[in-house]
């Protein structure tokens, strides 16, 4: 008999396969997450955990949690685990790779699209009576089509977004730790050094994950690079910007626009200077959010916890490098 803790309200149906398994507990909030107190003290007697991105799960939790078997991730990044702590722990941590990559790429492509159309000062405007009369630049923004696109990171989220592209016939540039020649082959996209994918992309595209290498990528001087009409968008992980250097980009003009899915603490701040300004666009990172995909998250870590209950290793197992 497992002890079963969910860290989010979950669909009744997938609480009951979870049921199946043993006495679930879940905390009962769609948006309110688990107080660290609470979660730690729910945690003590568990033997899996099904948690989102807004637990913390390091040395403290594992230590107090002695009978954990999986931890799985509703969610592909993992950011939020010490897996080096879990490891020597023989805890499982699994996350939920493949079903969101087409569902993220498309919030990623919508953010390119909203921001080189300054999509939200056209509302803006409409919507604060501003709208006279027509103009030869009213809010001219810049072309997707025949641009060239720079992706930082091509994995199977930058992969999706790629694709994406080819009806804009743009040029697709690409920097990743290692080739992709599935994507050169398949999408023409063309591998250079981070500093010619900067200096040269009219768009700049992050789907790159939180590591020590990616962290701060983007500053100020990688910033200063870019070229003056350039726009930036993330969809990868907040901790890649230094966002200091991001707002001063933005206010003296040596980027036109960026739009954000993911910042460095989130929720951001009501205060923050990027709410300020005009040519930004933040999302509360809702990349994977279609109510399909995240039924498929929550259906991937049930399978996951499925897996390691029957003895076997979990399908989408992570593991520290
Ligand atoms: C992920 O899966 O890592 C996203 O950021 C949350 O959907």
């Amino acid at each position: 008999m497992e002890k079963i803790l969910v860290t989010r309200r979950i669909p009744e149906k997938f609480k009951q396969r979870l049921e199946l398994m043993g006495e679930v507990e879940m905390w009962d909030h769609h948006l309110t997450p688990m107080p660290r107190e609470a979660f730690l003290e729910a945690a003590v007697d568990k033997t899996i955990l099904l948690v989102t991105l807004s637990e913390n799960i390091d040395r403290t939790l594992l230590e107090q949690a002695p009978h954990l078997k999986i931890i799985a991730n509703m969610a592909v990044g993992y950011d939020n685990i010490d897996l080096v702590e879990a490891e020597q722990r023989n805890v499982v941590i699994s996350n939920t790779p493949h079903v969101l990559s087409e569902t993220t790429a498309e919030l990623g492509f919508a953010l390119m699209m909203a921001a080189s159309r300054r999509l939200s000062e056209a509302i803006d405007y409409v919507q604060d009576g501003k709208w006279e009369s027509w103009g030869p630049y009213l809010l001219a923004g810049k072309d997707i089509y025949r641009s060239k696109v720079g992706i930082y990171g091509m994995g199977e989220i930058g992969r999706a977004f790629a694709r994406r592209l080819k009806g804009f016939n743009a040029d697709i540039l690409y920097h990743n730790r290692s080739r992709n020649t599935k994507a050169e082959h398949e999408l023409g996209a063309f591998y250079t050094s981070f500093e010619t994918l900067v200096r040269e992309s009219d768009f700049i595209v992050c789907t790159a994950p939180s590591t020590q290498e990616t962290r701060n990528k983007f500053n100020k001087d990688v910033f200063k690079m870019m070229r003056n009409d350039a726009i930036f968008v993330n969809i990868g992980r907040g901790d890649i910007v230094v966002e200091e250097d991001l707002v001063e980009a933005l206010q003296s003009g040596e980027i036109a626009g960026c739009a954000l899915d993911v910042v460095r603490d989130e929720p951001i701040r009501m205060d923050h200077p990027l709410l300020t300004l005009p040519n930004a666009i933040v999302t509360p990172h809702i990349g994977s959010a279609t109510v399909l995909t995240r039924d498929q998250m929550i259906q991937t870590c049930v399978l996951n916890i499925e897996d390691v209950v029957q003895g076997k290793p979990a399908r989408n197992q992570v593991l520290a490098k």
